[in-house]
């Protein structure tokens, strides 16, 4: 299908007409532009390339859209959209050995600092996808910041305010779909607070909102909670509110470990005796005291606990065992792009040292879930375009 169907900048009165054009004379929504674009150019018998289908069958049907990808990182977003028949129109991401990935993976080096980037130079989009920082959201990191006795969430002016960056770029852009991730604790962060600043701002901004938690370990090897937040545009493309629901996992077996492990790995990754011996008697104190600390030797039948963007350090949460006469060892990046779902050819392109690889999976949005969501998200558009032939929007708010 052609772009030229995601008619946008149409005034109020101009989207009024078309409706009363749509009723009085029995026409389609597709039919009314063009005839008036025809009787505009002065020309009889032009047909613009308009190949709507009649009947898409509405749960296979991808309509093609654009999107953009805020902190980036590695572009768990992108390679799912990208999967979609999404065209990826812009990217951020300030971190170096990520761009660095990135541009291995997507051709294209993302623009740094997003509190640099001017409105005029993102170009319009259907979609923006960010997982924003979740730093100040995590429970990690606000027991750090709080013990450090510094501020977090919404106070933090480093991080915290990167949503007021989103927010900006929304307002002048008015994407018609956001699709947007965190860590699952943001909705209790800050006794609530800062979830019902986020709500509140988008909704503000005039966006029906649908956020779940959803659990990766239906798609993937891995137990990870992240909520995904996907809003859609309440001014002008969507006045009622869309069917939209997240999707289920996917039937059939679960995914499991062994199916992601390497055969021979190399040996680096096998923990030397001192660190092994380290960690279970650090383990075995803190059980004393009553403590949850503990290693995460998994069971390869089933699923990894989460893999967090701290992994480089010790590889503790998810150690593989290798028999009683050697100790564990922790997964190989390559092990890790698989547990997060980046399975494509390009993602065993493994461009930055193991520390930084470990640090962007831990980090990253696992693709598989994107893309099951993403799909909904496709149903809603395809729905739309079948009712309208386009998605409008509105003019005067765009910067
Ligand atoms: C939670 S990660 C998102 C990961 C991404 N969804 C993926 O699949 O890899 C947040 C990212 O935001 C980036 N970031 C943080 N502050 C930024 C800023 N001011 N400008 C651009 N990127 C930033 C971080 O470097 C990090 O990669």
């Amino acid at each position: 299908m052609p772009k030229q169907l995601l008619v946008r900048d149409v005034p109020d009165d101009i989207v009024g007409w078309i409706a009363s054009e749509k009723t009085e004379r029995r026409l389609s929504q597709n039919e009314v532009i063009l005839d008036a674009l025809v009787r505009a150019c002065g020309k009889k018998n032009v047909t613009l390339p308009l190949q709507f289908p009649t009947n898409p069958p509405a749960d296979t049907f991808l309509p093609p859209f654009s999107f953009i990808d805020l902190f980036a990182g590695i572009g768990g977003f992108r390679s799912a959209l990208s999967k979609l028949n999404g065209n990826c129109v812009f990217s951020c991401e300030w971190d170096e050995h990520s761009q660095k990935t990135y541009k291995a993976w997507y051709g294209e080096k993302p623009v740094g600092d997003i509190k640099d980037v001017k409105l005029k130079d993102i170009p319009r989009h259907d979609i923006l996808a960010a997982g924003f920082p979740c730093q100040p959201f995590s429970i990690a990191g606000v027991s750090k910041r709080q013990s450090l006795g510094m501020a977090h969430g919404f106070e933090c002016a480093t991080q915290g305010n990167l949503f007021f960056q989103l927010a900006t770029i929304i307002a002048a852009k008015r994407p018609p779909v956001l699709f947007l991730e965190n860590v699952k604790n943001l909705k209790s962060h800050d006794k609530g607070r800062t979830w019902e600043v986020i709500e509140k701002t988008l909704d503000d901004l005039d966006y029906w909102i649908f956020p779940q938690v959803i659990d990766a370990a239906g798609w993937v090897p891995q137990h990870r909670e992240r909520v995904y937040i996907v809003c859609f545009d309440k001014k002008v493309a969507f006045r009622q509110k869309p069917n939209f629901v997240f999707p289920e996992r996917p039937e059939g077996p679960r995914p499991r470990l062994a199916d992601i492990l390497e055969e021979n790995p190399d040996p680096k990754y096998t923990l030397t005796p001192h660190l092994w011996s380290y960690l279970q008697k650090y383990a075995e104190g803190h059980r004393l005291k009553g403590n949850g600390f503990g290693f995460g030797l998994v069971d390869v039948e089933g699923v990894s606990r989460t893999l967090s963007a701290r992994y480089y350090k010790d590889g503790s949460e998810i150690l593989i065992p290798q028999g009683p006469n050697r100790p564990p060892r922790r997964l190989t990046p390559r092990e890790c792009a698989k547990l997060m779902g980046f399975v494509d050819e390009r993602h065993q392109n493994i461009v930055v040292s193991d520390t930084q690889a470990y640090r962007q999976f831990g980090n990253a949005v696992c693709p598989p879930v994107v893309e099951a969501v993403g799909r909904e998200i496709s149903k809603v558009l395809a729905a739309k375009l079948m009712e309208n032939g386009c998605l409008l929007k509105k003019t005067g708010t765009e910067k």
